[in-house]
């Protein structure tokens, strides 16, 4: 349930109910964060709630909240609240006894959510926790929430969430940046309450809370279930990548019952959790920077062209295990494809690093004739005479070799946010090359617009982005599917941002 949180004033309470109404399911009160609410006030604030669930909430400063004083004094204050009749009552673990049962014969309408808040660690077992804080007591619901140090953190109160919501109504979060997951995911391991915000008016209550709309309109919060696949860019940084915009309207477009989010990940986390995700709703996951090296050893096996690229950027699950592959290199042919045949063509290559690699595999597949340029010369032998192809150095090529290429690639990172350099001076660019750039931002790189300058045909950097992500769905899914209309959604969507 959407649970928007009211806090600090009437006013800007009233505002917030109105605004958020055609989106929230519930609201929850917390009366600690109020000055004052007099009982006038909140009969007001129920009435304007009456349509929606509602959660009345003291919470004392030892649990995170703003109560201070005795729990004697709390029922006093709270007591009057009660009597409004409020869908929920949220009280701490360590409530004495008699003021449960008192809840229960004076207020018998009124169902008790019983909760436990860590606010810096999640504890490594979190089953035994739950069933000792929690679940030892009766109640009409259960809410954990802990504060993920660890990406693995927030895969374990999923794991255990997915596991009680059959028999309980169990609200399990994860706090803080790392516990992302358990906000966006909740409807798939069956999570009950998700406290959100709505970021224009409002701040957040506890760490990492989400914003409604981006949940419902980018997420599509509302269709998804414990059947929903999972999918997630894996990475770092992440936060730039356009992905969860563009796959989760792929998604969309295909009516697939299936979500996808970007999850950052420190060198030390990726190992526990791509095996701790094996056993999760994960499908497949997108790799980027720097885990493409590495996340090959985590896969049951690569196929031939991540294991000659040497670098995955593709997972996908089949029969419960991680298989690799690399669609970088196809994502450019395709990208390129539709400019120009690659058959038989002459292309050069400028750079020798890890996407300069899947680019001259794909294209030497494709049957072109590759020259690597590359600053360092070294590189660009080493990486030519590896696949089969000619390398040389940027100070020893010499235009005899190559007078007029058919296609110029710049695998190079010069241009990225630099409006200014380019790997090609114009006089280098021969008018009817066709000149890709795998620089994505600028979308124009200083290349693409002195290219276009001499007449040639351009190919930019998000195309390959777009192509690799067709490849990449057509992997997640395991199906054929129509690339031209995929292409599309994508395209769609990133022009859209
Ligand atoms: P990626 O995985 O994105 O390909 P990489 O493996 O770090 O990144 O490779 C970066 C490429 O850009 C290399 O070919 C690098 O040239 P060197 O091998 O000589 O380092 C090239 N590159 C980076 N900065 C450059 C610059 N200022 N001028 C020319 N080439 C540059």
């Amino acid at each position: 349930m959407l649970t928007i949180v009211l806090q600090s004033s009437f006013d800007e309470s009233l505002n917030l109910i109105q605004k958020t109404a055609e989106k929230a399911e519930c609201f929850e009160i917390r009366l600690d964060t109020f000055e004052d609410l007099t009982k006038e006030q909140a009969k007001t604030l129920f009435k304007e709630l009456a349509p929606f669930k509602t959660i009345l909430t003291c919470r004392k400063a030892s649990q995170g909240g703003m109560f201070e004083g005795s729990f004697e004094k709390r029922w006093e204050l709270i007591k009057p609240y009660l009597s409004l009749e409020p869908t929920f009552v949220d009280f701490e673990y360590d409530t004495p006894d008699d003021h449960l049962k008192r809840l229960n014969e004076e207020f018998p309408k009124t169902k008790l959510i019983l909760s436990y808040h860590d606010f810096d660690k999640t504890d490594s077992d979190l089953s035994s926790l739950t069933k000792r804080v929690l679940l030892s007591k009766n109640a009409d619901a259960y809410k954990l929430a802990t504060m993920a140090n660890h990406a693995e953190d927030a895969l374990r109160m999923f794991a255990l969430v997915r596991s009680l919501s059959e028999d309980f109504l169990f609200t399990g979060i994860c706090m803080g940046e790392k516990g992302e997951l358990t906000r966006i995911l909740a409807p798939v391991f069956g999570s009950t309450f998700n406290y959100v915000i709505d970021k224009e008016s409002s701040e957040e209550s506890a760490p990492g809370q989400l914003d409604i709309s981006d949940l419902i309109d980018i997420y599509r919060y509302r269709s998804l279930n414990k059947a929903t696949k999972v999918f997630a860019l894996l990475g770092n940084p992440v936060a730039q990548s356009p992905s969860r915009i563009t796959h989760n309207k792929v998604f969309r477009d295909l009516n697939e019952n299936a979500v996808y989010l970007k999850i950052k990940l420190e060198n030390d986390e990726l190992s526990s959790f791509v095996n701790c995700a094996k056993k999760l709703p994960f499908h497949g996951f997108s790799v980027t920077v720097p885990f493409k090296q590495d996340v090959g050893a985590l896969c049951k096996s690569l196929d031939d062209r991540a294991n000659k690229i040497k670098a995955v950027n593709t997972l996908y699950k089949r029969q419960g295990e991680f298989l690799g592959s690399n669609t970088d290199g196809i994502g450019a042919i395709k990208a390129l494809e539709a400019s120009t045949k690659l058959e038989g063509k002459t292309v050069i290559v400028l750079g020798a690093g890890g996407s300069a690699r899947a680019i001259v595999y794909t294209l030497l597949s494709a049957g072109a004739k590759v020259i690597i340029i590359n600053r360092t010369a070294s590189k660009a032998q080493a990486l030519a005479s590896e696949l089969g192809c000619t390398g040389v150095g940027f100070d020893d090529f010499s235009h005899d070799q190559v007078k007029s290429p058919d296609v110029i690639i710049n695998t190079t990172t010069v241009g990225m946010n630099d409006e200014m350099s380019t790997p090609l001076r114009g006089e280098c660019i021969s008018n009817r090359a066709v000149v890709m750039d795998i620089v994505a931002s600028p979308k124009e790189t200083k290349l693409l617009k002195l290219a276009k300058e001499k007449g040639c045909s351009v190919v930019y950097g998000y195309e390959m982005f777009v192509y690799q992500a067709v490849e990449q769905f057509i992997l997640f899914l395991d199906q054929e599917l129509d690339r031209q209309s995929i292409g599309k959604s994508i395209k769609d969507a990133y022009d859209s941002l």
